[in-house]
């Protein structure tokens, strides 16, 4: 198989045409999977134009194929990119991109325990240095936690019934594989049910493992930081926790629970959301849930 070409990158077009303001800045990519975005973005660039990525999956990072003299790539989480920038000895960027979520080579990875498909160690690190893995949140997060994440990331309004099913069965045995997981639940009705809810509680608990609801917050702010004036951010989410965040982020300066700004930092460059195509979809239907969100740093 070849890795490069596995994940088909979502609305790579949509998302790119109009994030280059100029074609010899120095742009970001944030979240560089399997680097669809990173080669559109170079595509794009003219010969002095930089791009750096991030990916804080060292497979990604490994995997990487891109060769070209405008392009730096590093192993660490987008939340620490003021660090990165100061580094290379850079202070302002003229855009960033960021696909939030997980690739098609993390999902697909049968000992990666991202998805209930395959049987494995409940792992979902993004990051594989990191200490805090699945088993962790299962077996040691307090009931209030547990509801915290259920109800709040996995939008579950009987998040207090799958706590509870969660504390009886690990009060017995850790909860230590993807199987042990799934057998807990019982989900009546069609095969398409049980799917929505399996990927909604798997969701729910990677959220958690690798903090993204945080660091998206902080990175954001950041974003209207290290972004000059006029420069560009394209985010693409894939759930509505992260979208309301995004768009209100956008439209009104706020980050639930944070900083308020008192002048907004971004105007939104499209009033309405963008979505894939019906082509795409059909093409790549992991790109159903994908929404383009793309502001300009005031
Ligand atoms: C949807 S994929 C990106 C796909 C990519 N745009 C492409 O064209 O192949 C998301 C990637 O972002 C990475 N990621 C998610 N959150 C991150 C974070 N906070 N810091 C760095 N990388 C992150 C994941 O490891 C994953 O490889």
């Amino acid at each position: 198989m070849n890795f490069h070409y596995y994940h088909k990158p979502v609305l790579v077009k949509e998302s790119i045409e109009n994030l280059i303001t100029d074609q010899n800045g120095i742009y970001i990519d944030a979240t560089f999977g399997g680097g669809g975005h990173s080669n559109a973005i170079l595509k794009k660039l003219n010969k002095k134009g930089i791009l750096i990525a991030l990916d804080q999956d060292k497979e990604s990072i490994e995997r990487n194929t891109i060769q070209d003299k405008r392009f730096r790539i590093f192993h660490n989480n987008f939340i620490h990119i003021r660090d990165i920038l100061n580094q290379n000895c850079i202070e302002k960027v003229s855009g960033i991109l960021v696909d939030l979520g997980i690739s098609s080579l993390q999902i697909d990875n049968p000992k990666r325990g991202f998805s209930n498909r395959f049987n494995c160690i409940l792992d979902m690190r993004m990051n594989q240095e990191s200490f805090y893995s699945a088993q962790n949140v299962l077996n040691e997060c307090s009931k209030k936690e547990l509801f915290h994440i259920f109800y709040e990331y996995g939008e579950f309004k009987n998040a207090r019934k799958i706590t509870d099913k969660i504390l009886k069965k690990r009060l017995k045995k850790n909860i230590k594989t993807t199987s042990d997981l799934v057998h807990i639940f019982f989900i009546k009705g069609s095969f398409k049910k049980r799917k929505r809810f399996f990927s909604r509680l798997f969701q729910s608990i990677r959220i958690e493992v690798n903090n993204e609801i945080n660091v998206l917050k902080n990175f954001l702010l950041e974003s209207s930081r290290i972004l000059l004036p006029g420069g560009r951010i394209s985010v693409i989410s894939y759930h509505s926790i992260e979208d309301r965040i995004i768009k209100y982020f956008f439209k009104k300066g706020i980050i639930i629970n944070k900083i308020n700004f008192k002048t907004l930092p971004f105007r939104m460059i499209h009033k309405k959301v963008i979505k894939p195509s019906f082509k795409e979809i059909i093409n790549n239907p992991r790109s159903r849930s994908a929404k383009l969100r793309i502001a300009e740093k005031i």
